[in-house]
């Protein structure tokens, strides 16, 4: 059926896909003869055009355009240069040299040389590589060809004044300014004029002198340019004057090809629809797959080696049931960083060296007010068993905005939408990676800004074998197997533990993360239930991502000196 046919076809299409992007049959596409390039972008016809062209004769600004079978030129039809070179060899060997070969059938060598390279694609031809030097003359010599050499001109235009005799600005006037000057050294030094007071009379005969410049010049343009075919004393002072110049023509010997044949048949690089339709692709000649080929370079769309440990980490905690929080914004308020979470505002982490505080705005719009109020009074009287803070809580230091320096701000905002939803409460697993930012003195290991992983599980009941148990679940999917727990502090966590990880090829125990328990405190106010407890851990995502690639300065990491290039030459991330 027709679907049938249309499936098959982007099966097909899929599978070619690789092989329509070949550096030869691109060239081939481009440059053989009654073929449209259908399925070549402009870019790399342009190129190989280009590369030909580079090779075989800068000079020549004609392009290659006339690779249609027949064509008008100049009002008679001519065979293409493919037919030409095909027809020749038909009833020569060879072809000894394309460019004389080009001249004398009247064609244009680089056309030649573009048919040539298509056929050699399909092994209809097989070529040589040739170099020819030969000299060309400069616009100076021409005009001497035609004129006469400046020394010659100016002895002849001194022996035809009046006297014999000229001054400076008079031969100037008689020959121009350019050729009395060259001119008339070259008569000083060969002895052909001297000077009489302030003129200049001659001492030779114009009649008895050798023009050997233009001589010179007349057997180099007889030779053709050929190297070997002038005296080589006479080339170097022709050199010397800037005459003549060295130059290489590059082109070809060509003889058949093992799969030579007086016309070729071009075979198809795509299967058609009609081809299926009609049956033709079983004796369709098509071109064969080049599994040599590299391709193309895929371009653009790489993860920075910081990401791509990102997208690990994120698959490793979705599958430990944890959904991601949306962390996407930086700027919080003091409130949701510091204050929900129970941290003092006299704590030093709020102070300005800790943390960037926003100028414009400077404080957010509006906070939960009920929430808020339960907040105030958990800080300033306590409750759930506390004895809180017992000082004024400012409404002023909670409003202010800063970048947020953790997303446990995002954690406790979470936490408060899971005790106030509809419905009410449901254990939850949450987990989010993102940027962070601390007002810290930057060196080797630190910058104003890095990345946090983080987890929470909120559930009844829960205990600090849980966490320790889930700690060890991740860390043990991240390739850390050996840890241990060190009792810490932390404003919102009771008990709160540092976890450190064995690095088996530093030989050392190196803190790798923080965690703990959630306080009544933080969450109480919040309206949790009261046995509903909420076990977190949380850890840099440089840390390991340095250690994973071996990256011991982490501005090679993140930040403006990173090497683009890194992107994409890191492997991808595998834990
Ligand atoms: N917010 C802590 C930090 O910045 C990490 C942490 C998260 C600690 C959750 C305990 C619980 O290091």
């Amino acid at each position: 059926s027709k679907t049938m046919v249309e499936k098959t076809l982007k099966v097909l299409r899929t599978r070619r896909f690789h092989v329509l992007a070949l550096p030869s049959e691109t060239q081939s596409a481009t440059l053989a003869s009654g073929s449209t390039p259908t399925t070549t972008s402009t870019t790399t016809a342009n190129q190989s055009k280009k590369q030909t062209k580079e090779k075989f004769g800068k000079k020549d600004k004609s392009t290659v355009t006339n690779t249609t079978k027949t064509a008008q030129r100049g009002g008679i039809v001519v065979m293409s240069e493919e037919a030409a070179i095909l027809k020749y060899l038909s009833t020569h060997e060879v072809i000894e040299d394309s460019h004389p070969w080009s001249e004398s059938q009247k064609l244009d060598h680089k056309a030649v040389v573009g048919a040539v390279k298509s056929l050699q694609v399909d092994a209809y031809v097989q070529t040589e590589d040739l170099s020819f030097s030969y000299y060309t003359l400069s616009d100076e010599a021409k005009t001497i060809l035609t004129n006469g050499s400046q020394e010659v001109l100016v002895l002849k235009a001194i022996e035809k004044a009046e006297g014999g005799s000229l001054s400076m600005p008079e031969l100037q006037t008689a020959v121009g300014k350019n050729i009395a000057k060259i001119g008339m050294g070259n008569c000083m030094k060969q002895k052909w004029i001297k000077k009489d007071g302030g003129n200049l009379v001659s001492v030779v005969s114009s009649n008895d002198v050798q023009d050997s410049v233009q001589e010179g010049l007349q057997a180099v343009q007889a030779a053709s340019g050929n190297v070997s075919a002038v005296n080589d004393t006479v080339i170097a002072g022709l050199k010397r004057r800037k005459l003549v110049s060295l130059a290489t023509r590059k082109s070809l010997k060509i003889s058949k090809g093992p799969n030579y044949a007086l016309t070729r048949v071009k075979k198809a690089a795509d299967l058609t629809k009609e081809m299926l339709e009609s049956g033709a692709w079983k004796t369709t000649p098509f071109k064969s797959y080049n599994f040599l080929t590299l391709g193309e370079k895929v371009g653009g769309g790489y993860l920075h080696p910081l990401l791509k440990v990102r997208a690990e980490f994120r698959k490793i905690l979705m599958q430990m049931g944890f959904q991601e929080m949306p962390t996407n914004k930086w700027v919080e308020s003091s409130f949701w960083n510091f204050d929900s979470l129970f941290q003092p505002q006299s704590h030093p982490a709020r102070d300005a060296h800790d943390t960037f505080f926003i100028k414009e705005p400077r404080e957010t719009i509006s906070v939960p007010e009920d929430y808020y109020e339960r907040v105030k009074t958990m800080h300033e009287k306590g409750g759930a068993g506390s004895i809180g803070y017992r000082y004024d809580f400012q409404r002023h230091e909670a409003f202010k905005n800063l970048l947020r320096t953790h997303t446990t701000a995002i954690s406790s905002q979470m936490l408060y939408k899971l005790a106030t939803q509809e419905g009410g409460f449901q254990p939850a697993r949450y987990f989010s990676i993102d940027r962070v930012f601390r007002n810290e003195t930057m060196d080797a290991t630190h910058l104003c800004e890095f990345h946090q992983v983080e987890g929470l599980v909120a559930d009844y009941d829960l205990s600090l074998g849980d966490l320790i148990g889930t700690i060890e679940t991740f860390f043990k999917k991240i390739g850390i197997e050996k840890l241990r727990f060190k009792p810490a502090f932390n404003p919102y966590t009771e008990p709160s533990m540092e976890v450190f990880g064995y690095h088996p090829i530093l030989k050392k125990w190196t803190e790798i993360g923080n965690s703990g328990i959630f306080r009544p405190e933080m969450l109480a106010p919040m309206g949790l239930p009261e046995n509903v407890r909420v076990i977190a851990w949380g850890l840099s995502l440089e840390r390991p991502t340095m250690i994973k690639y071996k990256i011991d300065n982490i501005r090679d990491l993140f930040g403006h000196k990173v090497e683009m290039a890194r992107t994409r030459t890191a492997p991808v991330c595998r834990f």
